[in-house]
């Protein structure tokens, strides 16, 4: 052929800015964004992440700031993770009505709760002196069903704060049962359970470690997901729906983008996925370099997790993406 078939041009519709905007096939909205929080008892003053720029470490009254302007500028709600002055063998902070994490739920709620949706993380590793999701078995392995006690309480804990959705990040098996169960004996049907369904083993929550103070010193090879399998996620998902679960999640987001476009095809319920600690990192640092544009970078990834499925977003950057989109900016 020496000449173009001349009536098929996709170009045509990439001419202007305008008709660029008119033929998006997804958008992105502040209320498609929800910010991942960090509240830590010992703090006097709000700590920077060195691994995370911009990300902080809250006091309660920083938190409560910082979560005014999130809702301010319109994110779809706040994910909170708690961090203890005091780590045991079992997290007893983590269900003690005057634990940390507790306490910013019971703060958020008051303040917040008509405006937005306050969620909890639903895990141990934070208030463990080990570090691992749950609680050890005497082998030092982590025993499934005896965390799984441990997070029913902590889901009851967390609804009596006043949390909207519980997140169970944890990947034991019947997680998401046994939290629906204890919920619902305790008067709570209305919490909404967010299954971290398909959760995998990544680098790339290493950031994430520094931010909550964890202890680990071993992996979570044995509860989270092998990166090598994708189908065993379609698995997990109908086990969470068996088990009643309202939302499910993919994490991490961009490495993961085939799971997520599987999973939001299979899903009956909303599909959220989280961009982790070193997705951010990853584009922060290499902005910082000069190696990429900062904001374009930061569109482009968020814009890629609506293109494969997801309905809402974790993001470290939901404040600031919330506003320029509120400005009228991609
Ligand atoms: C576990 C939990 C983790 C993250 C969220 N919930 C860490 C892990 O599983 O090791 C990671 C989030 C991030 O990296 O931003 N409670």
């Amino acid at each position: 052929m020496t000449s173009l078939p001349g009536t098929i041009r996709p170009r045509r519709l990439r001419t202007t800015p305008a008709l660029r905007r008119l033929v998006s096939e997804v958008r992105l909205h502040p209320a498609d964004l929800i910010l991942p929080m960090f509240v830590k008892e010992t703090l006097a003053e709000p700590a920077p992440l060195t691994g995370m720029p911009g990300v902080v470490q809250h006091t309660l009254d920083s938190l409560l700031t910082a979560a005014e302007e999130a809702v301010a500028a319109g994110v779809g709600g706040i994910m909170l993770f708690g961090i203890p002055a005091h780590k045991d063998e079992i997290g007893s902070q983590a269900d003690a009505p005057e634990g940390i994490l507790n306490r910013a739920i019971a703060l958020l709620a008051e303040h917040l709760g008509e405006r937005t949706v306050v969620m909890a993380d639903l895990c141990l590793d934070e208030f463990t002196s080990h570090g691992h999701c749950g609680v050890l078995d005497a082998h030092g392995g982590v025993d499934n069903d005896a965390t799984l006690t441990r997070y029913a309480s902590m889901a009851v804990a967390q609804a009596r704060a006043g949390a909207h959705v519980v997140g169970l990040s944890g990947m034991m098996d019947s997680q998401v049962g046994a939290c629906r169960e204890a919920l619902d004996a305790a008067g709570f049907p209305d919490v909404v359970i967010m299954g971290y369904t398909a959760k995998y083993a990544s680098a790339f929550y290493g950031p994430f470690r520094e931010a909550v103070d964890s202890e680990l010193t071993g992996d979570r090879l044995t509860y989270q997901q092998d990166p090598a399998n994708g189908r065993e996620a379609l698995r997990e998902l109908a086990l969470d729906l068996a088990e009643g679960a309202d939302v499910v999640m993919v994490k991490p987001g961009l490495p993961y983008l085939d799971v997520l476009a599987e999973v939001a095809a299979a899903s009956p319920v909303p599909v959220w996925t989280y961009q982790v600690s070193g997705e951010y990192a990853m584009i922060e640092f290499a902005a910082a370099a000069g190696a990429i544009d900062r904001e374009r970078a930061i569109a482009e990834s968020l814009i890629a997790f609506k293109r494969a499925g997801a309905d809402a977003i974790l993001t470290y950057w939901a404040t600031e993406v919330a506003q320029r989109l509120t400005e009228g900016r991609p």
